[in-house]
């Protein structure tokens, strides 16, 4: 990385020893956080067994604590046959055995908060696991009963009830219904599973389910936990008489993050989630008196109506909500302003700040996307065909980085994103792991190659993850990508997260909502943040000169002189 300058960082000692800048302080920490997503599987192995559990987490909070990240996500760590990666829970208040124990969570959790970090855990409210107590009871009951009432049981259609009751199909491909296994009389009933048959969804209207919810909330918020991550919160609550969903209605297999959102939806952004997030509001204020304040949510919600996360977010509701349009967003200035400037005006309506993401362990990941053409949906379509640009997908995605940080609100940082690793799209079929690859009969390759094992070192096998063979496999050629290969060389992108998380964090200019854009030209997005910071992004071809009498804080790549180039962004001290 060149700069013209090196501003000392507000911290830094003159004997060139860190101390540890402050972290967002106070109850509305989340509205400028940096936060970033464990996929525990994945992130590191304790046990050597090739999984990614808590004693790996337990060992890599100095590397995040240096990172210079506010708080983590952790996915789904609890009880789960695993069928989805433990977004199928069978016990809410239990630890899945290949990832620890309770009493290691609450060690990680104090843990966690002693390194000044905040810890940010998965609820997944809107199924269970089919084992789940609750589902083996519902199953072994008669239909009618109150077991079944917790889910969503119908007969079926047809003469001998042989069709399913209507003609949902599910996120990951096939009916969303499944017939009851072992009845075998016209009795059977079916059940409703808006993702994998393993993930039977709750019926929200059901007063049970809302109590037991709100039970499990306050078991991990005593416990320290200081918020939560609300998978398919726009999928909770169904139109209760499950009428057909007409053909040109759904596409792409019910693809909740695909498609167009449409209004009276019978299963996706019905206005009844809105007073179940009122309820849990009340749940996490409830905590402002303790030592570690307010609880948050940030909500994972896809298929909305325009406009609609902001009423996901209206005060007494959730907190903040993932932008995934921004991700989403072709390579280009002018779409990109569009997109931020909708996001942020929407949101300041209602006073939330914005949520900005480039990737998760659902999504192709940023160097892929942008070294081909920016298709975020390759992944999920079946498509993932096609050379991978990795040189220009490295460049963009850099500069995405730069440009996120720099954006008002929060951010998240998907592990791995800030070593700049692209998805693996040669994994061998037989270690695919994902229920798409399955259920849409081999065809869509799914999620995997954005949730191999990180790489930490260049040893063998497992480069550091695990002493053991990783649970898929790692390209040998990521050593160069390992965290600590990275760590020896300066200008890689692990030096670039790291010098742009503690310029985020040490300058007042990050804070605040505020945001102004500059005219610097066609294919040039430029933005001021207050006085003291301005950030310019080149998409287009050409090499541009930066204003007159700045000074260079940070580019993504290196720059000419004072100079430009294409897909770098650069954050600038104005002259
Ligand atoms: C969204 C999660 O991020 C994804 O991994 C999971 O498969 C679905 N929700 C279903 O829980």
């Amino acid at each position: 990385m060149k700069e013209r300058r090196r501003l000392p960082a507000a911290h830094e000692t003159a004997g060139g020893r860190t101390s540890r800048p402050a972290r967002p302080a106070g109850q509305d920490w989340w509205r400028h956080a940096v936060i970033y997503q464990i996929y525990i599987r994945s992130f590191a192995d304790g046990s050597g067994d090739g999984i990614g559990d808590i004693a790996g987490i337990r060992s890599r909070l100095p590397y995040l604590a240096e990172l210079g990240v506010d708080a983590l996500w952790i996915t789904p760590w609890y009880s789960s046959p695993m069928a989805d990666g433990g977004y199928d829970v069978a016990d809410h208040r239990a630890i899945a055995a290949e990832f620890g124990t309770l009493a290691e969570a609450e060690e990680l959790i104090e843990e966690v908060h002693r390194h000044g970090l905040r810890i940010v855990l998965d609820l997944v409210p809107n199924h269970t696991s089919d084992r789940h107590p609750w589902f083996a009871a519902a199953r072994a009951a008669r239909p009618g009963s109150v077991e079944r009432a917790r889910y969503w049981f119908r007969p079926g259609r047809g003469r001998d009830g042989e069709l399913p009751p209507n003609d949902w199909r599910s996120v990951f491909g096939g009916p969303a219904w499944t017939r009851v296994a072992g009845e075998t009389d016209t009795q059977a009933e079916w059940y409703l599973h808006l993702f994998a048959p393993e993930q039977p969804d709750l019926n929200w209207d059901n007063p049970e389910v809302r109590a037991e919810f709100a039970s499990i909330l306050r078991f991990w918020f005593d416990r320290g936990v200081d918020g939560m991550r609300v998978d398919v919160a726009h999928g909770l609550v169904k139109d209760p008489l499950l009428p057909d969903l007409a053909v040109d209605r759904h596409d792409l297999d019910g693809d909740e993050s695909g498609g167009k959102p449409v209004a009276g939806h019978p299963h996706w952004d019905r206005d009844g989630v809105h007073q179940i997030y009122r309820e849990w509001s009340a749940i996490a204020r409830s905590y402002a008196h303790t030592d570690r304040g307010a609880r948050m949510f940030v909500a994972e919600a896809w298929r909305v109506r325009p406009g609609g996360l902001a009423r996901y977010l209206r005060p007494g509701e959730l907190h903040t909500a993932f932008n995934f349009d921004f991700l989403k967003c072709p390579w280009d200035a002018e779409a990109m302003r569009a997109c931020i400037d909708d996001h942020l005006t929407a949101l300041s309506e209602v006073g939330a700040p914005a949520t900005w993401v480039l990737s998760s362990h659902d999504l192709t990941r940023p160097v892929t996307r942008y070294g081909t053409g920016g298709d975020w949906t390759r992944r999920r379509s079946g498509l993932d065909t096609g050379a991978v640009d990795i040189a220009l997908g490295t460049r963009r995605a850099r500069a995405a980085a730069l440009l996120m940080l720099a954006l008002p609100g929060s951010a998240y940082v998907y592990q791995g994103e800030e070593l700049g690793l692209p998805d693996v799209d040669d994994l061998p079929d037989h270690a695919l792991q994902d229920p798409i690859w399955r259920r849409s009969g081999h065809r869509v390759r799914g999620r995997d190659g954005c949730r191999v094992p990180l790489p930490w070192s260049g040893a063998e096998p497992g480069l550091g993850f695990s002493a053991a063979a990783p649970w898929l496999p790692q390209p040998s050629w990521w050593r160069r990508l390992s965290v600590r290969a990275q760590t020896a060389t300066p200008g890689s992108t692990l030096t670039l997260y790291r010098r742009a998380l503690r310029l985020r964090r040490t300058r007042a200019a990050f804070r605040g909502a505020s945001l102004h854009w500059i005219d610097a030209g066609d294919g040039i997005l430029a933005f001021g943040r207050g006085a003291g910071l301005e950030c310019l992004v080149n998409f287009s071809a050409r090499t541009v000169p930066l204003p007159g009498g700045s000074t260079v804080l940070l580019s993504s790549s290196p720059l000419e002189s004072h100079r430009l180039p294409p897909d770098t962004a650069v954050w600038l001290r104005p002259g």
